[in-house]
Protein backbone atom coordinates (compact mmCIF):
# COMPACT_ATOMS: atom_id res chain seq x y z
CA UNK A 1 0.00 0.00 0.00
CA UNK A 2 1.45 3.57 -1.38
CA UNK A 3 0.39 6.15 0.97
CA UNK A 4 2.96 8.57 0.83
CA UNK A 5 2.42 9.97 -3.15
CA UNK A 6 3.20 14.07 -2.93
CA UNK A 7 5.47 15.53 -4.95
CA UNK A 8 4.13 18.90 -4.09
CA UNK A 9 2.76 20.92 -0.72
CA UNK A 10 -0.22 21.39 -2.85
CA UNK A 11 -1.02 17.44 -3.09
CA UNK A 12 -0.54 16.84 0.83
CA UNK A 13 -2.92 19.31 1.36
CA UNK A 14 -5.39 18.01 -0.93
CA UNK A 15 -4.99 14.66 0.95
CA UNK A 16 -4.91 16.31 4.66
CA UNK A 17 -8.16 17.72 3.54
CA UNK A 18 -9.74 14.93 1.84
CA UNK A 19 -9.05 13.37 5.57
CA UNK A 20 -10.75 15.97 7.09
CA UNK A 21 -7.91 17.03 8.87
CA UNK A 22 -7.23 20.74 8.02
CA UNK A 23 -8.18 22.02 11.03
CA UNK A 24 -5.51 20.07 13.20
CA UNK A 25 -2.53 19.59 10.07
CA UNK A 26 -1.38 22.96 8.42
CA UNK A 27 1.52 24.47 6.92
CA UNK A 28 3.38 27.17 6.24
CA UNK A 29 5.62 28.25 4.26
CA UNK A 30 6.82 31.61 5.69
CA UNK A 31 9.46 29.94 7.59
CA UNK A 32 10.32 32.91 10.79
CA UNK A 33 9.38 31.40 13.92
CA UNK A 34 11.22 28.48 13.43
CA UNK A 35 15.09 29.90 13.15
CA UNK A 36 14.07 32.09 16.28
CA UNK A 37 15.89 31.03 19.96
CA UNK A 38 13.84 30.50 22.38
CA UNK A 39 14.98 30.76 26.26
CA UNK A 40 15.07 27.94 28.74
CA UNK A 41 15.78 29.10 32.34
CA UNK A 42 19.52 30.73 31.67
CA UNK A 43 20.17 28.85 28.52
CA UNK A 44 18.92 29.59 24.84
CA UNK A 45 18.33 27.50 22.00
CA UNK A 46 19.16 28.70 19.11
CA UNK A 47 16.42 27.46 16.55
CA UNK A 48 13.30 25.43 16.94
CA UNK A 49 14.42 21.76 15.74
CA UNK A 50 15.25 19.30 18.18
CA UNK A 51 16.60 16.25 17.46
CA UNK A 52 14.71 13.70 19.17
CA UNK A 53 16.59 10.63 21.26
CA UNK A 54 17.05 8.27 18.25
CA UNK A 55 19.01 5.23 19.29
CA UNK A 56 21.66 3.63 17.29
CA UNK A 57 22.22 0.50 19.50
CA UNK A 58 25.88 0.66 18.46
CA UNK A 59 27.28 0.98 22.11
CA UNK A 60 29.84 -1.64 23.44
CA UNK A 61 28.86 -4.57 25.43
CA UNK A 62 29.53 -2.48 28.55
CA UNK A 63 27.54 0.46 27.60
CA UNK A 64 30.37 2.46 26.40
CA UNK A 65 29.46 5.12 23.19
CA UNK A 66 31.70 3.22 20.19
CA UNK A 67 32.54 4.87 16.88
CA UNK A 68 29.06 4.66 15.65
CA UNK A 69 27.54 6.42 18.05
CA UNK A 70 30.26 9.11 17.90
CA UNK A 71 29.58 9.63 14.04
CA UNK A 72 25.91 9.77 14.88
CA UNK A 73 25.58 12.28 17.36
CA UNK A 74 28.68 14.43 15.59
CA UNK A 75 26.01 14.48 12.41
CA UNK A 76 23.58 15.29 14.85
CA UNK A 77 26.29 18.16 16.08
CA UNK A 78 27.39 19.08 13.03
CA UNK A 79 23.69 19.35 11.46
CA UNK A 80 22.33 22.88 13.14
CA UNK A 81 19.30 21.57 15.18
CA UNK A 82 19.96 23.24 18.81
CA UNK A 83 18.42 20.70 20.76
CA UNK A 84 20.02 17.43 20.84
CA UNK A 85 18.45 15.22 22.68
CA UNK A 86 20.57 12.10 23.51
CA UNK A 87 19.07 8.87 23.17
CA UNK A 88 17.69 6.52 25.61
CA UNK A 89 20.61 5.41 27.73
CA UNK A 90 20.21 2.80 30.49
CA UNK A 91 20.94 3.81 34.51
CA UNK A 92 21.37 0.10 35.56
CA UNK A 93 22.42 -2.83 33.59
CA UNK A 94 19.12 -5.02 34.19
CA UNK A 95 17.27 -1.88 32.71
CA UNK A 96 19.02 -2.03 29.03
CA UNK A 97 16.92 -2.60 26.26
CA UNK A 98 19.75 -4.56 24.14
CA UNK A 99 23.31 -5.49 25.22
CA UNK A 100 24.42 -2.14 23.03
CA UNK A 101 22.39 0.10 24.73
CA UNK A 102 24.76 2.63 26.15
CA UNK A 103 24.76 3.12 30.17
CA UNK A 104 25.77 5.67 32.07
CA UNK A 105 27.96 4.52 34.97
CA UNK A 106 31.14 5.67 36.37
CA UNK A 107 33.36 3.69 34.32
CA UNK A 108 31.86 4.88 30.88
CA UNK A 109 32.27 8.23 31.79
CA UNK A 110 35.18 9.95 30.58
CA UNK A 111 33.69 8.67 26.89
CA UNK A 112 30.18 10.33 27.69
CA UNK A 113 32.49 13.04 28.56
CA UNK A 114 34.60 12.82 25.06
CA UNK A 115 31.00 12.32 23.12
CA UNK A 116 29.57 15.71 24.43
CA UNK A 117 32.46 17.68 23.61
CA UNK A 118 32.87 15.63 20.15
CA UNK A 119 29.35 16.78 19.39
CA UNK A 120 29.93 20.49 20.29
CA UNK A 121 33.07 20.63 18.82
CA UNK A 122 31.06 19.48 15.31
CA UNK A 123 28.91 21.82 15.83
CA UNK A 124 31.19 24.48 16.30
CA UNK A 125 32.96 23.97 13.14
CA UNK A 126 29.97 24.51 10.96
CA UNK A 127 28.31 26.98 12.54
CA UNK A 128 30.92 28.71 14.59
CA UNK A 129 29.40 29.32 17.89
CA UNK A 130 27.87 26.46 20.19
CA UNK A 131 26.53 29.01 22.96
CA UNK A 132 22.89 28.32 21.79
CA UNK A 133 23.42 24.67 21.26
CA UNK A 134 21.50 22.27 24.24
CA UNK A 135 22.84 18.82 24.79
CA UNK A 136 20.83 16.79 27.07
CA UNK A 137 20.65 12.87 28.09
CA UNK A 138 17.45 10.23 28.01
CA UNK A 139 18.31 8.35 31.07
CA UNK A 140 16.02 4.98 31.11
CA UNK A 141 14.94 1.80 32.65
CA UNK A 142 13.33 -0.36 29.93
CA UNK A 143 11.39 -2.73 32.21
CA UNK A 144 8.86 -5.16 30.45
CA UNK A 145 11.33 -4.59 27.36
CA UNK A 146 15.10 -5.00 29.55
CA UNK A 147 16.53 -7.99 27.24
CA UNK A 148 17.98 -9.79 29.68
CA UNK A 149 14.71 -10.11 31.28
CA UNK A 150 11.02 -8.70 31.46
CA UNK A 151 11.04 -6.27 34.91
CA UNK A 152 7.18 -5.45 34.76
CA UNK A 153 5.44 -3.24 37.13
CA UNK A 154 1.78 -4.70 37.08
CA UNK A 155 0.35 -7.59 34.83
CA UNK A 156 -1.66 -6.34 31.60
CA UNK A 157 -3.83 -9.52 30.54
CA UNK A 158 -3.25 -8.43 26.82
CA UNK A 159 0.66 -7.01 26.68
CA UNK A 160 1.84 -9.79 29.10
CA UNK A 161 1.37 -11.71 25.94
CA UNK A 162 3.55 -9.81 24.26
CA UNK A 163 6.19 -9.90 27.06
CA UNK A 164 8.59 -12.92 25.97
CA UNK A 165 10.54 -14.49 28.22
CA UNK A 166 11.78 -16.99 25.60
CA UNK A 167 10.97 -14.79 22.28
CA UNK A 168 12.28 -17.76 19.82
CA UNK A 169 10.45 -19.60 21.14
CA UNK A 170 7.53 -17.75 21.61
CA UNK A 171 7.16 -18.26 25.32
CA UNK A 172 5.39 -15.43 27.06
CA UNK A 173 5.49 -14.33 30.68
CA UNK A 174 2.14 -15.40 32.72
CA UNK A 175 0.33 -14.36 35.71
CA UNK A 176 2.85 -16.18 37.71
CA UNK A 177 5.64 -13.94 36.35
CA UNK A 178 6.99 -11.74 39.38
CA UNK A 179 5.90 -8.01 39.29
CA UNK A 180 8.62 -5.99 40.35
CA UNK A 181 8.89 -4.85 43.79
CA UNK A 182 8.32 -1.74 45.80
CA UNK A 183 11.80 -2.52 47.22
CA UNK A 184 13.61 -2.39 43.88
CA UNK A 185 11.36 0.56 43.03
CA UNK A 186 12.62 2.80 46.18
CA UNK A 187 16.57 1.85 44.94
CA UNK A 188 15.95 2.78 41.10
CA UNK A 189 14.83 6.35 42.69
CA UNK A 190 18.68 6.71 43.52
CA UNK A 191 20.12 5.37 40.34
CA UNK A 192 17.94 8.15 38.55
CA UNK A 193 19.59 10.75 40.92
CA UNK A 194 23.24 9.27 40.29
CA UNK A 195 22.78 9.21 37.14
CA UNK A 196 21.88 12.49 36.83
CA UNK A 197 24.74 13.61 38.86
CA UNK A 198 27.10 11.82 36.34
CA UNK A 199 25.34 13.36 33.41
CA UNK A 200 25.88 16.71 35.12
CA UNK A 201 29.33 15.66 35.38
CA UNK A 202 30.12 15.04 32.10
CA UNK A 203 28.80 17.76 30.09
CA UNK A 204 25.09 17.31 29.29
CA UNK A 205 22.82 20.42 30.08
CA UNK A 206 19.47 18.62 30.67
CA UNK A 207 18.72 14.93 31.68
CA UNK A 208 15.24 13.28 30.27
CA UNK A 209 13.83 11.14 32.71
CA UNK A 210 11.86 8.79 30.33
CA UNK A 211 8.25 8.32 30.54
CA UNK A 212 7.42 7.00 27.23
CA UNK A 213 6.85 3.95 25.37
CA UNK A 214 5.67 1.73 27.36
CA UNK A 215 9.18 1.42 29.46
CA UNK A 216 9.41 0.69 33.34
CA UNK A 217 8.27 4.77 34.28
CA UNK A 218 5.48 4.88 31.87
CA UNK A 219 4.00 1.16 33.08
CA UNK A 220 4.39 2.51 36.64
CA UNK A 221 1.97 5.93 35.22
CA UNK A 222 -0.66 3.67 34.77
CA UNK A 223 -0.22 0.54 36.85
CA UNK A 224 -4.09 0.99 38.62
CA UNK A 225 -4.19 -2.02 39.29
CA UNK A 226 -0.39 -2.32 40.95
CA UNK A 227 -0.67 -2.84 44.78
CA UNK A 228 1.26 -1.03 47.25
CA UNK A 229 3.17 2.12 47.23
CA UNK A 230 3.32 2.98 43.87
CA UNK A 231 0.38 1.67 42.07
CA UNK A 232 -3.33 2.35 42.67
CA UNK A 233 -4.38 5.73 42.39
CA UNK A 234 -2.45 8.69 40.24
CA UNK A 235 -1.09 9.76 43.89
CA UNK A 236 0.93 6.32 44.26
CA UNK A 237 1.49 5.90 40.25
CA UNK A 238 3.23 9.37 39.63
CA UNK A 239 5.14 8.56 43.66
CA UNK A 240 8.33 7.49 41.41
CA UNK A 241 8.39 10.84 39.12
CA UNK A 242 7.69 12.77 41.76
CA UNK A 243 10.84 11.24 44.21
CA UNK A 244 13.05 11.30 41.18
CA UNK A 245 12.18 14.77 40.10
CA UNK A 246 12.33 15.89 44.08
CA UNK A 247 15.52 14.22 44.82
CA UNK A 248 17.31 15.61 41.33
CA UNK A 249 16.56 19.13 42.24
CA UNK A 250 17.54 19.18 46.19
CA UNK A 251 21.26 17.33 45.23
CA UNK A 252 21.48 19.51 41.67
CA UNK A 253 19.94 22.29 41.61
CA UNK A 254 19.42 24.72 39.01
CA UNK A 255 23.05 23.11 37.24
CA UNK A 256 20.96 20.66 35.12
CA UNK A 257 17.92 20.87 33.91
CA UNK A 258 15.39 18.39 34.10
CA UNK A 259 13.18 17.00 31.21
CA UNK A 260 10.55 14.65 30.89
CA UNK A 261 9.40 12.59 27.48
CA UNK A 262 6.23 11.50 28.69
CA UNK A 263 3.43 8.98 26.73
CA UNK A 264 0.09 10.80 26.39
CA UNK A 265 -1.51 8.14 24.93
CA UNK A 266 -0.21 4.03 25.46
CA UNK A 267 -3.55 2.89 23.16
CA UNK A 268 -3.59 -1.06 23.33
CA UNK A 269 -1.54 -3.36 21.41
CA UNK A 270 -2.22 -4.35 17.52
CA UNK A 271 -1.26 -7.54 15.72
CA UNK A 272 -1.74 -8.51 12.19
CA UNK A 273 -5.32 -9.23 10.67
CA UNK A 274 -5.86 -12.44 8.01
CA UNK A 275 -4.58 -9.60 4.91
CA UNK A 276 -1.34 -8.37 7.42
CA UNK A 277 -3.05 -5.04 8.53
CA UNK A 278 -2.81 -4.09 11.94
CA UNK A 279 -6.19 -4.71 14.15
CA UNK A 280 -6.00 -4.08 17.84
CA UNK A 281 -6.32 -7.09 19.85
CA UNK A 282 -9.32 -8.06 21.94
CA UNK A 283 -9.31 -6.34 25.49
CA UNK A 284 -11.05 -6.43 28.42
CA UNK A 285 -13.22 -3.54 29.60
CA UNK A 286 -12.81 -1.21 31.49
CA UNK A 287 -8.85 -1.33 30.19
CA UNK A 288 -7.19 -0.34 33.45
CA UNK A 289 -3.54 -0.88 31.80
CA UNK A 290 -2.73 2.04 30.00
CA UNK A 291 -2.03 5.89 30.77
CA UNK A 292 -3.68 8.27 29.04
CA UNK A 293 -6.63 6.09 27.61
CA UNK A 294 -10.06 5.52 27.57
CA UNK A 295 -11.18 2.99 29.98
CA UNK A 296 -14.45 2.36 27.81
CA UNK A 297 -12.48 2.37 25.17
CA UNK A 298 -8.52 2.56 25.15
CA UNK A 299 -8.48 3.19 21.52
CA UNK A 300 -9.06 6.73 22.65
CA UNK A 301 -7.21 8.89 24.25
CA UNK A 302 -8.04 10.70 27.08
CA UNK A 303 -5.80 13.44 28.50
CA UNK A 304 -6.99 14.19 31.88
CA UNK A 305 -3.97 12.15 33.52
CA UNK A 306 -1.28 13.33 31.09
CA UNK A 307 -2.39 17.06 32.05
CA UNK A 308 -2.45 16.37 35.65
CA UNK A 309 0.97 14.43 35.32
CA UNK A 310 2.54 17.83 33.40
CA UNK A 311 1.29 20.12 35.92
CA UNK A 312 3.01 18.04 38.54
CA UNK A 313 6.23 18.11 36.39
CA UNK A 314 5.92 22.01 35.95
CA UNK A 315 5.14 22.42 39.60
CA UNK A 316 8.24 20.02 40.25
CA UNK A 317 10.28 22.17 37.90
CA UNK A 318 10.72 20.14 35.40
CA UNK A 319 11.35 22.44 32.37
CA UNK A 320 11.33 20.68 28.97
CA UNK A 321 8.03 18.55 28.48
CA UNK A 322 8.56 15.79 24.94
CA UNK A 323 5.17 14.75 24.31
CA UNK A 324 5.28 11.23 22.76
CA UNK A 325 2.46 8.32 22.46
CA UNK A 326 2.11 4.44 21.50
CA UNK A 327 4.90 0.95 22.01
CA UNK A 328 7.61 0.61 19.69
CA UNK A 329 6.78 -2.84 20.25
CA UNK A 330 2.91 -3.14 19.89
CA UNK A 331 1.71 -0.87 18.56
CA UNK A 332 4.42 1.20 16.28
CA UNK A 333 1.97 3.72 13.89
CA UNK A 334 0.67 5.24 16.99
CA UNK A 335 4.31 6.71 18.08
CA UNK A 336 5.85 6.84 14.55
CA UNK A 337 3.79 7.02 11.18
CA UNK A 338 5.16 4.88 8.31
CA UNK A 339 4.89 4.11 5.24
CA UNK A 340 6.16 0.18 5.27
CA UNK A 341 5.97 -1.78 8.65
CA UNK A 342 8.73 -3.09 10.78
CA UNK A 343 9.30 -6.76 10.38
CA UNK A 344 7.48 -7.18 13.48
CA UNK A 345 5.19 -4.97 12.65
CA UNK A 346 1.69 -4.59 10.65
CA UNK A 347 0.16 -2.87 7.57
CA UNK A 348 -1.00 1.10 8.87
CA UNK A 349 -4.66 0.48 9.91
CA UNK A 350 -5.01 4.15 9.42
CA UNK A 351 -3.69 6.59 6.82
CA UNK A 352 -0.52 7.62 8.16
CA UNK A 353 -1.44 11.53 7.74
CA UNK A 354 -4.19 10.75 10.81
CA UNK A 355 -1.33 9.46 13.31
CA UNK A 356 0.77 12.48 12.53
CA UNK A 357 -2.90 14.62 13.09
CA UNK A 358 -2.90 12.73 16.66
CA UNK A 359 0.27 14.02 17.46
CA UNK A 360 -0.19 18.05 16.38
CA UNK A 361 -3.99 17.51 18.31
CA UNK A 362 -2.20 15.95 21.59
CA UNK A 363 0.75 17.99 21.95
CA UNK A 364 -1.62 21.18 21.07
CA UNK A 365 -3.66 20.10 24.00
CA UNK A 366 -0.74 19.54 26.85
CA UNK A 367 0.48 22.80 25.44
CA UNK A 368 -2.43 24.94 26.21
CA UNK A 369 -2.54 23.02 29.63
CA UNK A 370 1.51 24.36 30.27
CA UNK A 371 0.92 28.02 28.84
CA UNK A 372 -2.08 27.99 31.14
CA UNK A 373 -0.32 27.25 34.52
CA UNK A 374 0.74 31.09 35.49
CA UNK A 375 2.13 30.12 38.34
CA UNK A 376 5.20 29.22 36.65
CA UNK A 377 8.77 31.34 36.78
CA UNK A 378 10.19 30.35 33.60
CA UNK A 379 8.35 28.99 30.65
CA UNK A 380 8.32 25.47 30.20
CA UNK A 381 8.78 23.79 26.46
CA UNK A 382 6.74 21.47 25.23
CA UNK A 383 8.43 19.32 22.00
CA UNK A 384 6.49 17.82 19.40
CA UNK A 385 6.82 14.46 17.68
CA UNK A 386 5.69 12.80 14.56
CA UNK A 387 6.86 15.13 12.04
CA UNK A 388 9.11 12.72 10.01
CA UNK A 389 6.06 11.27 7.87
CA UNK A 390 5.75 14.51 5.99
CA UNK A 391 9.14 14.39 4.50
CA UNK A 392 10.12 17.33 2.93
CA UNK A 393 7.10 19.74 3.66
CA UNK A 394 7.65 18.91 7.74
CA UNK A 395 9.23 22.06 8.25
CA UNK A 396 6.00 23.57 6.93
CA UNK A 397 3.88 21.65 9.59
CA UNK A 398 6.34 22.91 12.25
CA UNK A 399 5.80 26.75 11.61
CA UNK A 400 2.17 26.14 11.62
CA UNK A 401 2.14 24.99 14.65
CA UNK A 402 4.48 27.22 16.20
CA UNK A 403 2.96 30.12 14.95
CA UNK A 404 -0.26 28.99 16.21
CA UNK A 405 1.57 28.43 19.52
CA UNK A 406 0.77 24.38 19.44
CA UNK A 407 4.24 23.42 19.96
CA UNK A 408 7.54 25.26 21.79
CA UNK A 409 9.97 23.19 19.57
CA UNK A 410 9.86 21.17 16.44
CA UNK A 411 11.43 17.47 17.05
CA UNK A 412 12.88 15.38 14.54
CA UNK A 413 13.20 11.15 14.78
CA UNK A 414 13.93 9.25 11.81
CA UNK A 415 14.24 12.28 9.74
CA UNK A 416 17.49 13.32 11.55
CA UNK A 417 18.81 9.89 10.86
CA UNK A 418 17.89 9.85 7.38
CA UNK A 419 19.05 13.88 6.96
CA UNK A 420 21.25 14.77 9.86
CA UNK A 421 22.30 18.16 7.96
CA UNK A 422 18.36 19.24 7.26
CA UNK A 423 18.99 22.54 9.25
CA UNK A 424 22.10 23.44 7.14
CA UNK A 425 20.17 22.80 3.97
CA UNK A 426 17.37 24.52 4.84
CA UNK A 427 19.13 27.57 5.91
CA UNK A 428 21.52 27.24 2.78
CA UNK A 429 18.77 26.73 0.45
CA UNK A 430 15.55 27.83 1.81
CA UNK A 431 14.23 24.26 1.21
CA UNK A 432 14.73 20.77 2.45
CA UNK A 433 16.25 18.06 -0.55
CA UNK A 434 13.46 15.53 -1.23
CA UNK A 435 15.93 12.78 -2.65
CA UNK A 436 17.66 13.25 1.40
CA UNK A 437 14.33 12.76 3.20
CA UNK A 438 13.37 9.79 5.72
CA UNK A 439 10.76 7.72 3.92
CA UNK A 440 9.69 5.84 6.69
CA UNK A 441 10.12 2.17 5.55
CA UNK A 442 10.99 0.96 8.93
CA UNK A 443 14.48 -0.23 8.38
CA UNK A 444 16.04 1.74 10.77
CA UNK A 445 13.50 -0.35 13.20
CA UNK A 446 14.23 -3.52 11.37
CA UNK A 447 17.82 -3.27 12.19
CA UNK A 448 17.04 -2.63 16.33
CA UNK A 449 15.11 -5.73 15.76
CA UNK A 450 17.60 -7.47 14.27
CA UNK A 451 20.10 -9.33 17.23
CA UNK A 452 21.72 -12.09 15.24
CA UNK A 453 25.26 -11.19 15.25
CA UNK A 454 27.70 -11.86 17.98
CA UNK A 455 26.52 -8.67 19.93
CA UNK A 456 23.61 -9.81 20.06
CA UNK A 457 22.53 -6.77 18.46
CA UNK A 458 22.86 -5.13 14.79
CA UNK A 459 23.60 -1.34 15.17
CA UNK A 460 20.84 0.98 13.91
CA UNK A 461 20.34 3.68 11.27
CA UNK A 462 19.03 4.91 8.12
CA UNK A 463 19.29 2.45 5.45
CA UNK A 464 18.10 3.82 2.34
CA UNK A 465 20.19 6.66 2.90
CA UNK A 466 23.27 6.18 4.94
CA UNK A 467 25.85 3.73 2.79
CA UNK A 468 27.27 2.08 6.45
CA UNK A 469 23.75 0.89 7.11
CA UNK A 470 23.18 0.06 4.11
CA UNK A 471 26.24 -2.21 4.05
CA UNK A 472 25.10 -3.25 7.81
CA UNK A 473 21.46 -4.32 6.76
CA UNK A 474 22.92 -6.29 3.66
CA UNK A 475 24.93 -8.33 6.37
CA UNK A 476 21.66 -8.13 8.47
CA UNK A 477 19.89 -9.96 5.99
CA UNK A 478 22.35 -12.25 4.70
CA UNK A 479 22.72 -13.59 7.86
CA UNK A 480 18.74 -13.91 8.79
CA UNK A 481 18.37 -15.54 4.78
CA UNK A 482 21.23 -18.35 6.05
C1 LIG B 1 15.83 3.68 15.36
C2 LIG B 1 14.99 4.41 16.39
C3 LIG B 1 15.55 4.70 17.62
C4 LIG B 1 14.79 5.39 18.58
N1 LIG B 1 15.33 5.65 19.81
C5 LIG B 1 14.60 6.31 20.73
C6 LIG B 1 15.13 6.61 22.01
O1 LIG B 1 16.29 6.32 22.32
N2 LIG B 1 14.34 7.27 22.89
C7 LIG B 1 13.07 7.67 22.58
O2 LIG B 1 12.39 8.28 23.41
N3 LIG B 1 12.56 7.42 21.37
C8 LIG B 1 13.28 6.76 20.44
N4 LIG B 1 12.76 6.54 19.21
C9 LIG B 1 11.49 7.18 18.85
C10 LIG B 1 11.79 8.53 18.19
O3 LIG B 1 12.47 9.39 19.05
C11 LIG B 1 10.52 9.23 17.69
O4 LIG B 1 9.63 9.39 18.77
C12 LIG B 1 9.79 8.46 16.60
O5 LIG B 1 10.67 8.00 15.62
C13 LIG B 1 8.71 9.34 15.96
O6 LIG B 1 9.25 10.55 15.50
P1 LIG B 1 9.59 10.76 13.95
O7 LIG B 1 8.28 10.62 13.22
O8 LIG B 1 10.20 12.10 13.82
O9 LIG B 1 10.51 9.67 13.57
C14 LIG B 1 13.47 5.81 18.26
C15 LIG B 1 12.94 5.52 17.02
C16 LIG B 1 13.67 4.82 16.09
C17 LIG B 1 13.05 4.53 14.75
Amino acid sequence: MRFFKFKTLEELIAEVEKLGLGEVLKFDENLELIFQPIEIGRLKIGNRFAIHPMEGCDGTLDGKPDELTFRRWEKFGAGGAKLIWGEATAVVEEGRANPRQLWLNEKNLKLFAELVEKTRQAHKKIWGDDSDLVIGIQLTHSGRWSYKKPIIAFHNPVVDKLTFIDKDKKISIDESYPVVSDDYLEKLEDEFVKCAKLAYEVGFQFIDIKQCHTYLLNELLAGKTREGKYGGDFQNRTKFIRNVVTKIKSELGEKIFIASRINVFDCVPFVKDDDGVGKSVEYPLPYLFGFGVKENNPLEPDLTEPIKLVEILCSLGVKIINISMGSPYYNPHIGRPFETPPIDGYIQPEHPLIGVARHFKLTAEIKKAVDSLNNLTDKVLVVGTGYSYLREFFVYAGEANLKENKVSIVGVGRGALAYPDFVYDLKRYGRLNSSKVCITISHCTNLMRSKHNELGQFPAGCVPRDKVYAEIFKVAREKLRK
